[in-house]
Protein backbone atom coordinates (compact mmCIF):
# COMPACT_ATOMS: atom_id res chain seq x y z
CA UNK A 1 0.00 0.00 0.00
CA UNK A 2 0.98 3.36 -0.59
CA UNK A 3 2.65 6.07 1.87
CA UNK A 4 -0.44 8.31 2.82
CA UNK A 5 0.45 11.20 5.00
CA UNK A 6 -2.83 13.41 6.22
CA UNK A 7 -2.52 16.75 7.07
CA UNK A 8 -5.82 19.02 8.90
CA UNK A 9 -5.83 21.92 10.55
CA UNK A 10 -7.95 25.45 9.94
CA UNK A 11 -6.97 28.34 7.73
CA UNK A 12 -3.91 29.71 7.29
CA UNK A 13 -2.58 27.19 10.06
CA UNK A 14 0.22 26.42 7.55
CA UNK A 15 -0.65 23.38 6.69
CA UNK A 16 -0.33 23.99 2.81
CA UNK A 17 3.20 25.19 2.87
CA UNK A 18 4.16 22.24 5.40
CA UNK A 19 2.11 19.87 3.46
CA UNK A 20 4.14 20.99 -0.34
CA UNK A 21 7.23 21.28 1.61
CA UNK A 22 7.19 17.53 2.81
CA UNK A 23 5.61 16.00 -0.38
CA UNK A 24 9.07 17.64 -1.66
CA UNK A 25 11.11 15.81 0.47
CA UNK A 26 9.90 12.60 0.67
CA UNK A 27 8.99 12.31 -3.39
CA UNK A 28 5.35 12.08 -2.68
CA UNK A 29 2.52 13.59 -4.66
CA UNK A 30 0.30 16.37 -3.10
CA UNK A 31 -3.18 17.35 -3.05
CA UNK A 32 -4.46 20.76 -1.65
CA UNK A 33 -8.33 19.17 -1.44
CA UNK A 34 -9.69 23.07 -0.25
CA UNK A 35 -8.61 23.63 -3.87
CA UNK A 36 -11.79 21.04 -4.89
CA UNK A 37 -14.17 23.37 -2.43
CA UNK A 38 -12.74 26.11 -4.03
CA UNK A 39 -13.26 25.19 -7.14
CA UNK A 40 -17.11 24.16 -6.28
CA UNK A 41 -17.86 27.27 -4.65
CA UNK A 42 -16.16 29.51 -7.62
CA UNK A 43 -18.63 27.43 -10.20
CA UNK A 44 -21.95 28.18 -7.78
CA UNK A 45 -20.91 31.64 -7.83
CA UNK A 46 -20.79 31.29 -11.26
CA UNK A 47 -24.61 30.20 -11.44
CA UNK A 48 -23.80 26.27 -11.46
CA UNK A 49 -24.87 23.48 -9.64
CA UNK A 50 -22.83 22.55 -6.53
CA UNK A 51 -23.47 18.92 -6.89
CA UNK A 52 -23.26 18.20 -10.78
CA UNK A 53 -19.80 20.10 -10.39
CA UNK A 54 -18.81 18.08 -7.64
CA UNK A 55 -19.40 15.01 -9.74
CA UNK A 56 -17.56 16.16 -12.62
CA UNK A 57 -14.49 17.66 -10.99
CA UNK A 58 -10.87 16.90 -11.99
CA UNK A 59 -7.45 17.60 -10.79
CA UNK A 60 -7.03 19.25 -14.23
CA UNK A 61 -9.61 22.15 -13.41
CA UNK A 62 -7.54 23.36 -10.10
CA UNK A 63 -5.14 25.78 -11.73
CA UNK A 64 -7.73 29.00 -12.18
CA UNK A 65 -5.56 31.38 -10.21
CA UNK A 66 -9.07 32.77 -9.09
CA UNK A 67 -9.05 29.84 -6.56
CA UNK A 68 -6.48 31.47 -4.33
CA UNK A 69 -9.17 34.69 -3.89
CA UNK A 70 -10.54 35.40 -0.49
CA UNK A 71 -14.13 35.09 -2.22
CA UNK A 72 -13.47 31.35 -3.33
CA UNK A 73 -12.18 30.42 0.24
CA UNK A 74 -15.57 31.95 1.64
CA UNK A 75 -17.69 30.45 -1.28
CA UNK A 76 -15.68 27.11 -0.48
CA UNK A 77 -16.03 27.23 3.39
CA UNK A 78 -19.77 27.24 2.37
CA UNK A 79 -20.68 24.49 -0.11
CA UNK A 80 -18.09 22.55 2.17
CA UNK A 81 -21.02 22.30 4.66
CA UNK A 82 -23.42 20.44 2.09
CA UNK A 83 -23.05 16.69 2.66
CA UNK A 84 -23.67 15.67 -0.97
CA UNK A 85 -20.71 17.76 -2.36
CA UNK A 86 -18.33 16.28 -0.16
CA UNK A 87 -19.79 13.25 -1.20
CA UNK A 88 -19.39 13.63 -4.44
CA UNK A 89 -15.53 14.80 -3.91
CA UNK A 90 -14.72 11.42 -1.85
CA UNK A 91 -13.76 9.26 -4.71
CA UNK A 92 -11.39 12.10 -6.26
CA UNK A 93 -9.89 12.15 -2.80
CA UNK A 94 -8.78 8.68 -2.05
CA UNK A 95 -8.03 7.71 -5.44
CA UNK A 96 -5.21 10.34 -5.22
CA UNK A 97 -4.11 8.90 -1.95
CA UNK A 98 -3.32 5.40 -3.78
CA UNK A 99 -0.52 6.89 -6.10
CA UNK A 100 2.00 4.75 -6.24
CA UNK A 101 4.89 6.54 -5.33
CA UNK A 102 2.34 8.14 -2.32
CA UNK A 103 0.84 11.01 -1.25
CA UNK A 104 0.01 13.84 1.25
CA UNK A 105 -3.09 15.39 1.13
CA UNK A 106 -4.49 18.18 3.30
CA UNK A 107 -7.76 19.82 4.04
CA UNK A 108 -9.99 18.96 7.15
CA UNK A 109 -10.95 15.68 7.05
CA UNK A 110 -8.62 14.11 5.66
CA UNK A 111 -7.48 11.83 8.61
CA UNK A 112 -10.98 11.34 10.00
CA UNK A 113 -13.24 10.67 6.73
CA UNK A 114 -11.05 10.68 3.75
CA UNK A 115 -8.00 8.80 4.41
CA UNK A 116 -8.66 7.16 8.35
CA UNK A 117 -5.73 4.41 7.33
CA UNK A 118 -3.25 7.44 7.00
CA UNK A 119 0.38 6.33 7.80
CA UNK A 120 0.87 9.73 9.61
CA UNK A 121 -1.74 12.21 10.56
CA UNK A 122 -0.71 15.82 11.28
CA UNK A 123 -2.83 17.97 12.69
CA UNK A 124 -1.74 21.77 12.14
CA UNK A 125 -2.57 24.71 14.12
CA UNK A 126 -2.06 28.13 15.60
CA UNK A 127 -3.67 30.64 17.18
CA UNK A 128 -6.78 32.77 15.06
CA UNK A 129 -4.41 36.07 15.88
CA UNK A 130 -1.65 34.55 14.31
CA UNK A 131 -3.13 32.73 11.71
CA UNK A 132 -5.37 36.05 10.80
CA UNK A 133 -1.79 37.78 10.84
CA UNK A 134 -0.45 35.53 8.35
CA UNK A 135 -3.36 35.36 6.09
CA UNK A 136 -3.28 39.81 6.31
CA UNK A 137 0.21 39.92 4.87
CA UNK A 138 -0.42 37.10 2.17
CA UNK A 139 -3.34 39.52 1.18
CA UNK A 140 -1.09 42.61 1.30
CA UNK A 141 1.74 41.11 -0.39
CA UNK A 142 -1.14 40.29 -3.05
CA UNK A 143 -1.69 43.91 -3.55
CA UNK A 144 -5.26 43.66 -1.70
CA UNK A 145 -6.88 46.20 0.40
CA UNK A 146 -7.78 44.51 3.94
CA UNK A 147 -7.37 45.78 7.50
CA UNK A 148 -6.47 42.78 10.13
CA UNK A 149 -9.59 42.95 12.07
CA UNK A 150 -11.87 42.24 9.22
CA UNK A 151 -9.27 39.63 8.18
CA UNK A 152 -9.17 38.23 11.28
CA UNK A 153 -13.37 38.16 11.91
CA UNK A 154 -13.31 36.09 8.45
CA UNK A 155 -10.77 33.62 9.90
CA UNK A 156 -12.85 32.92 12.83
CA UNK A 157 -16.28 33.12 11.05
CA UNK A 158 -14.63 30.21 8.70
CA UNK A 159 -13.21 28.29 12.09
CA UNK A 160 -16.67 28.26 13.43
CA UNK A 161 -18.47 26.92 9.88
CA UNK A 162 -15.95 24.69 9.67
CA UNK A 163 -15.67 23.08 13.10
CA UNK A 164 -19.62 23.65 13.70
CA UNK A 165 -20.81 21.51 10.38
CA UNK A 166 -22.35 18.85 11.08
CA UNK A 167 -21.17 16.01 7.85
CA UNK A 168 -16.72 16.04 8.88
CA UNK A 169 -16.24 18.88 10.64
CA UNK A 170 -12.89 19.96 10.95
CA UNK A 171 -11.24 17.93 14.27
CA UNK A 172 -8.49 16.53 14.96
CA UNK A 173 -8.03 12.28 13.76
CA UNK A 174 -7.72 10.67 17.73
CA UNK A 175 -4.61 9.76 16.59
CA UNK A 176 -3.08 12.83 14.81
CA UNK A 177 0.27 14.58 15.74
CA UNK A 178 -0.38 17.88 16.56
CA UNK A 179 1.81 21.27 15.38
CA UNK A 180 1.16 24.17 16.62
CA UNK A 181 2.70 26.60 14.48
CA UNK A 182 1.94 29.43 16.28
CA UNK A 183 5.19 30.90 17.50
CA UNK A 184 7.43 28.34 14.61
CA UNK A 185 8.92 29.82 11.19
CA UNK A 186 8.11 28.06 8.21
CA UNK A 187 11.18 26.31 8.15
CA UNK A 188 10.99 24.61 11.57
CA UNK A 189 7.48 23.64 11.32
CA UNK A 190 8.77 22.01 8.05
CA UNK A 191 11.47 20.30 10.21
CA UNK A 192 9.23 19.18 12.94
CA UNK A 193 6.70 17.64 10.16
CA UNK A 194 9.44 16.03 8.71
CA UNK A 195 10.85 14.31 11.70
CA UNK A 196 7.10 12.96 12.64
CA UNK A 197 6.94 11.69 9.19
CA UNK A 198 10.62 9.86 9.33
CA UNK A 199 9.70 8.54 12.89
CA UNK A 200 6.65 7.46 11.55
CA UNK A 201 8.66 5.24 8.83
CA UNK A 202 10.84 3.95 11.43
CA UNK A 203 7.84 2.87 13.48
CA UNK A 204 6.10 0.95 10.33
O1 LIG B 1 -6.08 27.60 3.23
P1 LIG B 1 -7.45 27.95 3.64
O2 LIG B 1 -7.83 27.33 4.91
O3 LIG B 1 -7.77 29.40 3.57
O4 LIG B 1 -8.45 27.34 2.60
P2 LIG B 1 -8.59 25.91 2.01
O5 LIG B 1 -7.78 24.88 2.72
O6 LIG B 1 -8.38 26.06 0.55
O7 LIG B 1 -10.12 25.53 2.31
C1 LIG B 1 -11.18 26.38 1.95
C2 LIG B 1 -12.45 25.88 2.64
O8 LIG B 1 -12.80 24.60 2.10
C3 LIG B 1 -12.31 25.64 4.14
O9 LIG B 1 -12.70 26.74 4.92
C4 LIG B 1 -13.24 24.47 4.40
O10 LIG B 1 -14.52 24.91 4.72
C5 LIG B 1 -13.30 23.75 3.10
N1 LIG B 1 -12.56 22.47 3.11
C6 LIG B 1 -13.17 21.37 3.68
O11 LIG B 1 -14.27 21.47 4.20
N2 LIG B 1 -12.56 20.14 3.63
C7 LIG B 1 -11.35 20.02 3.09
N3 LIG B 1 -10.79 18.80 3.06
C8 LIG B 1 -10.68 21.13 2.55
C9 LIG B 1 -11.32 22.37 2.59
Amino acid sequence: MAFVVAIDGPAAAGKGTVARAVAGHFGLSYLDTGLLYRAVGLAVNRGKDAIAVAQKLDLSQLNDRELRTQAAAEAASKVACEPDVREALIATQREFAQRRNGAVLDGRDIGTVICPNANVKLYVFASPEVRAARRYNELTMQGSECDYQTVLKKVQDRDALDEERATAPLAAAVDAKMLDTTSLKIDEAVARAISIIEQARRDQ
